[in-house]
């Protein structure tokens, strides 16, 4: 009988073997399990080649996604708080038309303490309702965290109120039947965030903050006026709120006991707490970082007064400046790649057009360079080759 060569084993055979525990030749031929796991192999292993293109670009679109996503939060962290645009607010009193603003401008920034003063009817309740989400205005927008606020529904705008704003009032406007404490939990309980644990251990941390926790078991008719006006700041700050504003906080305080809420506000300031309040008082302005004039529906004058230096946070801010255009460029190369994937190779004046020339006009190194940094940090598998980005 014919006797077949004795076989040389393959790599392949041999890690058939291992793997299977079966023989990959018997009597001299290949047997049938090792061709059927062999042809399995190139299968798998085919389908793998086709696919791994396919997993790389879904990687990289991940990828990019996730660090366009964190500049996106770089960005907006460095963007005003509020930004209050050409507002306008008209009431109709039966036929007539009463216009209480008539095209406002604002920024407001974090750390910032703004008072708005000015005669009475000139409109600076109207301008706090409506930055505070309190009503919606006539014409104009006024954007929180980026966000257009003006348009909202109702409930939305409940949201943003609960949420994002603490309110302060002349004249305080606890409800009576309840304890300090109780009171200053009640925004706590509407956004329903914390246990009953936490609300009370964060309301009796916010007691303390105002400097009444010894008198947090008491309702408002048992409460000073300046004590009530302390309960009210302490609720005010319930849900951690983005800003606070204050309608003639100290409007309904002696000159004392006003002083002694400004003190306050001016610590809790300090401590990043911002603030825009309004008011009759001379001496809130005293306080204030920033102060506006309001005169029939216009903000007629900005000063800034010795009572409170420039807040750290500010400082920080303005001497960014440069940084700040610097991650704006780079978040406008991050969409400008997110929107043409696939590109292999990108002339860099295409780049460069896509960034508003506000941007490019400062930033503080050359445009290559941030671009250069961007590909470095972010694992883009390209680089600059003369006046193009290649991609790989
Ligand atoms: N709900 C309303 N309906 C009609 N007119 C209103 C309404 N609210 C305010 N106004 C009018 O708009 C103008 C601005 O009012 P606003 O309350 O904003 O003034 P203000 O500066 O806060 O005054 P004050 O210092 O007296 O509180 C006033 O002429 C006022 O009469
Ligand atoms: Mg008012």
């Amino acid at each position: 009988m014919y006797e077949k060569e004795p076989h040389e084993k393959t790599a392949e055979m041999i890690q058939y073997e291992e793997e299977t525990g079966r023989l990959s030749v018997w009597k001299g031929a290949e047997t049938e399990h090792f061709f059927k796991w062999q042809k399995n192999k190139e299968r798998e292993e085919s389908k793998k080649e086709k696919l791994a293109p396919l997993r790389e670009a879904k990687n990289r679109r991940k990828e990019l996604k996730k660090v366009r996503k964190d500049e996106k939060d770089v960005e907006r962290d460095y963007e005003h708080l509020i930004v209050v645009e050409k507002l306008h607010k008209t009431y109709l009193l039966g036929t007539t038309a009463v216009a209480a603003l008539r095209g406002v401008d604002l920024t407001i920034d974090k750390g910032d303490f703004i008072d708005i003063m000015g005669p009475s009817g000139s409109g600076k309740t109207t301008l706090l309702n409506l930055i505070g989400g309190l009503d919606t205005p006539t014409r104009g927008k006024i954007y929180l965290e980026g966000e257009n606020i003006s348009t909202l529904s109702d409930n939305e705008l409940a949201n943003i109120r609960k949420e994002r704003i603490g309110f302060v009032f002349q004249f305080y406007n606890l409800l009576p039947q309840m304890t300090g404490i109780e009171n200053i939990m009640v925004p706590m309980h509407f956004s329903g965030k914390l246990s009953r644990r936490g609300k009370q251990k964060r309301a009796m941390d916010l007691l303390r903050l105002v400097g009444l926790e010894e008198r947090g078991h008491h309702t408002p008719s048992e409460l000073s006026g300046g004590e009530q006006q302390r309960i009210a700041i302490a609720r005010a700050f319930a849900n951690d709120p983005a800003i606070c504003v204050l309608d003639e906080p100290t409007g309904d305080l002696d000159s004392k006991t006003g002083v002694m809420i400004l003190n306050l506000l001016r610590d809790l300031n300090k401590r990043g707490a911002t603030f825009v309040a309004v008011s009759h008082d001379a001496t809130v302005s005293e306080f204030a970082s920033r102060v506006f004039h309001m005169r029939d529906g216009k903000l007629t004058h900005e000063g800034k007064v010795g009572g409170l230096k420039e807040t750290e946070l500010m400082q920080l801010t303005r001497k960014k400046e440069g940084e700040i255009n610097k991650e704006k460029c780079k978040s406008k190369i991050f969409k400008f790649l997110f929107s043409n994937q696939g590109r292999m190779e990108i002339p860099l004046m295409e780049i460069k057009n896509s960034i508003p020339q506000d941007i490019l006009e400062n930033i503080p190194e050359n445009f290559d360079d941030i671009l250069h940094e961007l590909i470095l940090k972010n694992n883009i598998k390209g680089e600059i080759t003369g006046d193009r980005l290649i991609l790989k």
